[in-house]
């Protein structure tokens, strides 16, 4: 089958190829999945540009996310029948053969059916940011009538996080950096304010917008950036929901003030999620897809032999949507 992979870490011209390899066969509990379209996320180009580290198997087929047709199944697999449209979740986790190829083998659980309103492109976006979107909006429970802000709302999952909010009947702020064509993008996806986020009455603004009491819940990209403002502008009994991958071991957290009481902060992780969450959120995204609610921000495609510029433009950009790989 014709794939893309890289042996060594490092810059993607460098040591991302693609060429033939042996396709895959399903083993017991297993679908084949004849890969379409795969989704690149900040976790696969991080791993291959990671130099402090070895690649984490001899020869890695990136990516966790795709979506495509079932081509088999093994023994013991029920659900699912070949020809079915489906799409992938943690295909390249802790597995060397990822979905930058024309076939994957997956156990079946991490094989859910692609809405007959959803394409292969879209589709390879959401196994990791539209599921980390709607994990996001719902962990914890989300009261009715509440208020979530999202920041980093052009973001693969700031978008989605958007969306679910406004579907689970939010009120939703966001706010970007990204300057008045983003600000009109977001809006785009249903937020009831978008806000700039560098501009300096952002923390009067959004108390102002929630007559004083802070917004219910924040879907946070950069914790250890932010918590401080995030205090700020929480409401009584409020969450802050951190799904941006760490880029300090500690933070500090206030546990004096009005705010500070009944706070919560969630550490999520989509990759790990255990039943029956992990059942709950795909069949989440797959019913807010399925009611045609969901808009996907997809900033480029590309073909499997233009895998490494793929990669290239997914670490060099963000807030520009999903950079998927078509097979
Ligand atoms: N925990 C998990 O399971 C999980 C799942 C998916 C992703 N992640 C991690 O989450 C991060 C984002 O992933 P992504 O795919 O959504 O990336 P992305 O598409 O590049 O989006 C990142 C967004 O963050 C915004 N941003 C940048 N700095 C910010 C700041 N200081 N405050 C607020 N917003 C800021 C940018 O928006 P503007 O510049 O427009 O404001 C941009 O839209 C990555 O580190 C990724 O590894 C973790």
């Amino acid at each position: 089958m014709r794939a893309g992979w890289y042996e060594k870490t490092g810059p993607a011209h460098d040591v991302v190829k693609t060429g033939e390899i042996d396709t895959p066969t399903p083993g017991p509990g297993e679908v084949l999945v004849r890969v379409h379209a795969s989704g690149i996320n900040p976790s696969d180009y991080k791993r291959r540009a990671n130099v402090k580290a070895a690649a984490e198997f001899s020869r890695v087929v990136p990516h966790s996310d795709g979506a495509g047709i079932v081509a088999g199944l093994g023994a013991g697999v029920s659900g699912l029948r070949e020809g079915d449209r489906v799409w992938i979740y943690n295909g390249q986790w802790k597995r060397p053969l990822g979905t930058a190829a024309e076939y994957i083998c997956l156990p079946a659980r991490f094989v859910k059916p692609l809405p007959v309103n959803t394409s292969f492109v879209e589709g390879a976006c959401f196994g990791i940011p539209a599921m980390t979107g709607y994990h996001a909006v719902h962990v914890g429970g989300l009261a009715p009538g509440s208020t979530v802000y999202v920041p980093g709302a052009t973001g693969r999952v700031g978008a989605y996080a958007v969306q679910f909010a406004k579907w689970r009947g939010a009120r939703v702020i966001a706010s970007t950096g990204g300057g008045p064509a983003q600000i009109d993008a977001v809006k785009l996806l249903g937020a009831d304010l978008v806000l700039d986020r560098k501009s300096a009455d952002l923390e009067a603004r959004i108390l102002q917008e929630t007559g004083g009491r802070g917004v219910d819940r924040v879907v946070e990209v950069d914790l250890p950036g932010n918590i401080a403002f995030d205090e700020r502008i929480l409401n009584e009994n409020g969450s802050v929901v951190s799904f941006g991958a760490a880029m300090v071991p500690s933070i500090s957290v206030t546990q004096m003030g009005r705010r500070a009481r009944n706070m919560s902060v969630h550490f999520i992780f989509v990759y790990m999620l255990a039943d029956p969450t992990f059942e709950a959120v795909c069949a989440g995204v797959n019913e807010c897809a399925d009611a045609g609610k969901l808009k996907h921000r997809v900033g480029g495609v590309f073909p499997l032999a233009e895998l490494a510029r793929a990669h290239d433009t997914a670490q060099r950009t963000t807030a520009t949507g999903h950079m998927v790989v078509e097979i």
